[in-house]
């Protein structure tokens, strides 16, 4: 196949987040989150995994930053711990804590690797849970006065701050399906969370404008390519109710400042959304400087009268990830260009996409993941024709850097570029990090 280059400056890099890589969940006065509670509930996490050691991160980051540094490449986003931060979800911040943060963000630039620092990757302080946790609108405020003293302690040293990430993922599974934590199975609740998660955002937004920091500030959202099963007008109806749900349900409100009627009308019976008070999607709306873009699936959707929501997705007749995910790089191309086309002038940064496989040690020691390369330079390609096509993407980072903890599929699902042997903690680049490597170098997909 032929070599593709991409515009100069681009950045390349590789994504993690702090629960799913730390470990160390007991240690320096960090107090659990939602994720420690749920994983210890029996049948909610595969194996009846947890992060408590996790890839033991919090104390091996200077290799780890080493692995990036080897690898060439030039952007690394990690997550911040909260309960590690600011045990409890209240109170200042933990010195020692800000003080490992600090070294790890120093040795990213000596390295000359540019941050990324996600605020909120899911691990809300249980604490906060116990107060309803993103059902109720104090645990918004609470992320704003948290956001407010992470400005304080670290915005000279980040040059791009994401608030969330995916919130579809923390209201829809967290509170409507149950998969992640906290297990709440209630729309409603979900709802709600959904509008009191974008008000965090709001307020993480304003507290770091407010502080003055040097960084751009973005959200990131995971979106999906919703497609009709068939051109059955139901079917086209149905794959624009889950759009409406995956994707314009946070599109519209941070781009254009309300919520889509279409779905509001849709959940009328369940909510009210009362909670929505004045000003709230002034301030969601508030202007960014980017925005992140996670891109992992492509639905084909069918009505389906028995099941509550109307629509059901069809399998996918592959090829598949070893999650069961069907292969679409097109659909990275759509998302992208589809919000430079219908929503924000602001650069885009595909800030995860990857898969996973069933990575395994040769017995030469090595790991040959040629399913994830071909993975990879698919999507690279779409990201390429995107910009073509007029986004202005100016990165792109892979989930993962390691192997991780995987959520509800615990360590089952290998994402990584590094292979993580979780007995021994050793780290052992797949064929997936030299190409990836290469790429960052060349600045181009070869052959
Ligand atoms: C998106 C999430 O942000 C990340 O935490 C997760 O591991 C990947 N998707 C893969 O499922």
């Amino acid at each position: 196949m032929s070599t593709i280059e991409f515009p100069g400056g681009f950045l390349w890099g590789a994504a993690t987040a702090a629960y799913q890589i730390e470990g160390a969940a007991q240690e320096g006065g960090r107090t659990p989150s939602i994720w420690d509670v749920f994983a210890r509930t029996p049948g909610k996490v595969h194996h009846g995994d947890t992060g408590d050691v996790a890839c033991d991160h919090y104390h091996r980051w200077e290799q780890d930053l080493d692995l990036v540094a080897s690898l060439g490449l030039g952007a690394y986003r990690l997550s911040l711990a909260w309960p590690r931060l600011q045990p409890n979800g209240r109170g200042p911040l933990t010195q020692h804590v800000v003080d490992h943060y600090r070294r790890v963000l120093d040795g990213l630039r000596e390295r000359d690797v540019v941050p990324m620092v996600t605020l909120y990757h899911w691990d809300l302080p249980q604490d906060l849970q116990e107060e309803g946790g993103w059902a109720v609108r104090s645990t918004a405020e609470r992320f704003g006065e948290y956001a407010a003293q992470v400005a304080a302690a670290l915005g000279d040293e980040v040059p791009f701050w994401v608030t969330l990430n995916e919130p579809y993922c923390s209201s829809f599974l967290g509170y409507l399906e149950g998969r992640h934590a906290p297990g709440v199975q209630s729309m409603a609740a979900a709802v709600a969370a959904s509008h009191h998660l974008l008000l965090g955002h709001a307020r993480a937004l304003a507290a770091l404008r407010a502080a003055d920091v040097t960084g751009e500030v973005g959200i990131t959202l995971n979106l999906s390519s919703a497609w009709p099963a068939s051109d059955d007008p139901a079917a086209v109806a149905a794959a624009r109710r889950v759009d409406g749900r995956e994707n314009r349900w946070f599109l519209d409100p941070v781009f254009r400042g309300s919520y889509p009627q279409d779905m509001v009308e849709l959940q009328r019976a369940e909510t009210d959304m009362a909670f929505v008070l004045d000003g709230d999607l002034e301030a969601i709306s508030a202007p960014l400087d980017f925005a992140g873009i996670n891109y992992y699936e492509r639905h084909f959707v069918s009505p389906h009268p028995d099941d509550p929501r109307g629509w059901v997705k069809q399998p996918d007749a592959g090829p598949l990830t070893a999650g069961g995910i069907g292969i679409h790089p097109d659909g990275l191309r759509e998302v992208l260009v589809r919000v430079a086309t219908d929503y924000t002038d602001v650069p885009l940064y595909v800030t995860e996409n990857g898969a996973a496989f069933d990575d395994y040690v040769d017995p030469e020691g090595g790991v040959d993941d040629e399913e994830r390369v071909a993975f990879l330079d698919g999507h690279l390609r779409a990201v390429r024709q995107a910009i073509e096509q007029g986004a202005d993407v100016r990165g792109y980072f892979v989930w993962s850097l390691l192997d991780n903890f995987e959520w509800a599929l615990g360590y089952s699902k290998r994402f990584g570029i590094v292979y993580v042997d979780y007995r021994t903690q050793e780290r052992i680049p797949k064929r997936s990090a030299r190409w990836y490597a290469g790429v960052a170098r060349a600045n181009a997909v070869g052959e």
